[in-house]
Formats: C-alpha cells, structure tokens, sequence
C-alpha cells in the first residue's frame, strides 16, 4: 500500500538521554483509532547526532492534515485546553515529507 510518510525530526538537548523515548512510551496506543493512521516508529540516534524521528505512515495527506488540525494532536501535544503542562523535552523541530520512491 502507498504512504504518505511525515516525519517530525526533534533535536533534543545533549544530556537528554532516553526521555523522549519514555514519553512516547506513555503514550502507546493514543493514536489508535486516528482514521488513516497507519503507524509510527520513534528511532533515536545511535551517533553524536541529537535528532530523533518519529516516522508517521498515513493513507492520505488529508488523513494528516486531519489530525494535525484535530482537538486530539492539540491535546496530546501540549496545546490547548487540558493539555499536559510539562516541559519539552525537544528544543526544536522540523516536520518533513515523503513518499516512498522505491523499494528493494
Ligand atoms: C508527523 C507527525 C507529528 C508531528 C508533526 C508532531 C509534532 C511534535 C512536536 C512539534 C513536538 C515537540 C517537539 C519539541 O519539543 O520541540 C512533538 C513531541 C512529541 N510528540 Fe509528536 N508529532 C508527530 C507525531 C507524533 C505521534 C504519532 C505521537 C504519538 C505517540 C507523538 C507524541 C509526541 C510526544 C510524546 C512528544 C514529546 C512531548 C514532550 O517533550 O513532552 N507525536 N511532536
């Protein structure tokens, strides 16, 4: 099946060590349900680099942007009303996007 790939790149602190990994942890099983939601991987670094990947798979770019927009994303990320106030673990990142081009 053909994906739409979003990858969101989080260039976290040095000294951060595996938080990220923990957060995303707590989170397992919130995105079940999301209508084109295929799946996601969190892949942290094995060099000195400080960015992690969270590889999204969807249906469609719509499926994205559907939840990118929803009171859902707003809420398990920090925005809006009763959404969890902790601080960040990421210092920055980047949203991109791909498609598979080819595969072996
Ligand atoms: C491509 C889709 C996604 C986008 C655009 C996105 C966006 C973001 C952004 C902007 C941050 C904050 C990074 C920072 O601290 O600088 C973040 C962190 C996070 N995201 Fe996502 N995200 C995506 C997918 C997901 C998915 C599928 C989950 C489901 C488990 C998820 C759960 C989290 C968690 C747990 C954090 C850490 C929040 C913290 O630091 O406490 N994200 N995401």
């Amino acid at each position: 099946m053909s994906s739409v790939i979003k990858i969101n790149a989080i260039t976290v602190p040095q000294d951060s060590d595996d938080e990220l990994g923990r957060r995303f942890a707590a989170r397992h099983g919130s995105m079940d349900g999301t209508p084109g939601f295929q799946g996601y991987e969190l892949l942290q670094p094995t060099d000195e680099r400080n960015v992690w990947l969270v590889i999204t798979r969807w249906d469609s770019e719509e499926d994205f942007e559907n939840w990118r927009n929803s009171q859902h994303f707003a809420k398990s990320h920090g925005e809006g009303e009763g959404a969890p106030k902790k601080k960040p673990v990421g210092m920055s990142s980047e949203l991109w996007s791909y498609t598979v081009s080819t595969t072996g």
